[in-house]
């Protein structure tokens, strides 16, 4: 049991947005309101000054595990997920092995019933191995448990087997998630392909490689009438392909990340030396790349209208050897999850965008990409309790040091957020809690 009093209770996808408490019980939503029941021996945390909204659901993330455990574990991830107030959060597939069987799902599924302290949903594979070249038994993954289909970190390069793919997945009414880049354009491209790139003396990525991919598999769902989501979407192309093809009914989705939606190409560039030189910061280093305030405008106007229905962290956790090398040789990824919703907070604190808008694109919008929205994402009675608390007001800085994620690989370290995630509620038990929030026992 617990109960969270005074706090505003904030589910702007239902409609609601009043003063008042919230009971949980046995591990569910019991009831929401003023001046509702609870027996005076539960638990209470006191929320005066702070929003109660359903926890975050994060569409794509990296957790490593198996495969890739120096970067981060299962129980790893999750808990720095529910330092940022993700409740539950969907794992990519490229682990090794990758998520292409019943068996691995399964796996995926045993660990995290063991170690995770935020719900875990699988994706699994597109093609046999990530390889692009066979599609995987997705009637098997589907039978398994997976909430989606990816081969994230490669685009399907073959239209033929993506058109197959696309076929296939009608029969489960799960999405694809493509993650689009024309490979062949790509190739050997570090940073976004501009005067950044130009400046420091390397091969650009441009905007193209994104928006050849966006375009073929557009057309592809039109023809199958599949369920595709876009991945990381990062060019104004990009939202303006997706803008067109949902207003023409393509069954289309997409998301965007917090990185991309608040730091330029520029930021790659690091003038810290002391001596004038220029150098480069591999942990802003991420695919798609940081681009231009061109782009992030577009991406904000569409996230607004709802051609971009979700913010997704694409937390990609790598070992300081993976990073700290040279531009061309570091990995592309940031680790997300800590820092998600403070650099969030600072579009909403500058007017770029509203409460509401923020808070549904991190809750019951992930949910309906998943088709999850009844039991995910949402503060209604009955529900599993899976809440966050914050303070829209708290300032705070970011010390990698302090990462609970395996992954130090953030471009943020040392800003100043305003926003603060105070408390992660899975199924009804505390999973993270501020140093400032008491929980009173009667
Ligand atoms: O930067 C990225 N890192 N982008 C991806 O699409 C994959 C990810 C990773 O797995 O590290």
């Amino acid at each position: 049991m617990l109960v969270i009093t005074n706090g505003r209770i904030f589910d702007p996808c239902h409609g609601i947005d009043q003063p008042g408490e919230l009971f949980i019980k046995e591990g569910k939503i019991e009831s929401v309101g003023t001046g509702i029941s609870f027996p005076s021996s539960a638990p209470m945390i006191d929320a005066k000054g702070l929003i109660i909204s359903p926890g975050f659901v994060d569409l794509h993330c990296h957790l490593r595990e198996p495969g890739f455990e120096e970067e981060e574990t299962i129980a790893s991830g999750t808990q720095a997920a529910a330092v940022g107030g993700f409740t539950t959060v969907c794992c990519m597939p490229n682990t090794d092995p990758p998520v292409d069987s019943k068996s691995i799902v399964n796996w995926i599924k045993k660990r995290a019933s063991e170690s995770a302290v935020v719900n875990v949903l699988p994706i699994g594979c597109i093609t046999k191995g990530r390889k692009g070249k066979e599609v995987c038994d997705m009637a098997e993954l589907a039978e398994a448990g997976v909430v989606a289909f990816s081969d994230d970190g490669d685009s399907v390069p073959d239209s033929q087997v993506m058109c197959h793919a696309m076929d296939y997945s009608r029969d489960f009414d799960l999405p694809l998630i493509e993650h689009c880049e024309d490979k062949p354009l790509t190739n050997g491209g570090v940073i976004n392909e501009g005067w950044v790139a130009d400046r420091l003396g390397l091969k650009g990525i441009p905007a193209a490689a994104e928006e050849i991919i966006v375009a073929r598999d557009l057309a592809l769902a039109r023809l199958t009438g599949a369920k595709l989501h876009i991945a990381h979407v990062s060019t104004r192309g990009a939202v303006e392909l997706i803008r067109h093809a949902k207003r023409n009914g393509v069954p289309v989705t997409a998301e965007v990340t917090p990185h991309h939606l608040t730091l330029t190409q520029e930021r790659v560039m690091n003038m810290s030396s002391g001596r004038g030189q220029l150098k480069y910061d591999s942990d802003a280093k991420v695919y798609p790349p940081l681009r231009t305030q061109d782009d992030i405008d577009a991406l904000l106007e569409g996230l607004k209208e709802g051609v971009i229905d979700a913010i997704a962290t694409d937390h990609a956790p790598h070992t300081q050897a993976q990073k700290k090398c040279e531009l061309e040789l570091a990995a592309f990824g940031i680790s997300g999850f800590e820092t998600a919703f403070g650099s969030l907070m600072g579009l909403l604190h500058a007017g770029k965008i509203d409460l509401g808008t923020l808070i549904s694109k991190l809750t019951c919008e992930p949910a309906r990409v998943i088709g999850r929205e009844s039991d995910l994402g949402t503060l209604r009675v009955g529900a599993m309790a899976n809440i966050v608390i914050f303070d829209v007001g708290r300032e705070w800085q970011v010390d990698r040091s302090r990462f609970v994620s395996r992954g130090e690989n953030t471009p943020f370290d040392g800003c100043w957020f305003k926003g603060k995630v105070l408390v992660t509620i899975v199924n009804g038990e505390i999973v993270y809690q501020d140093d400032s929030v008491r929980v009173d026992h009667e």
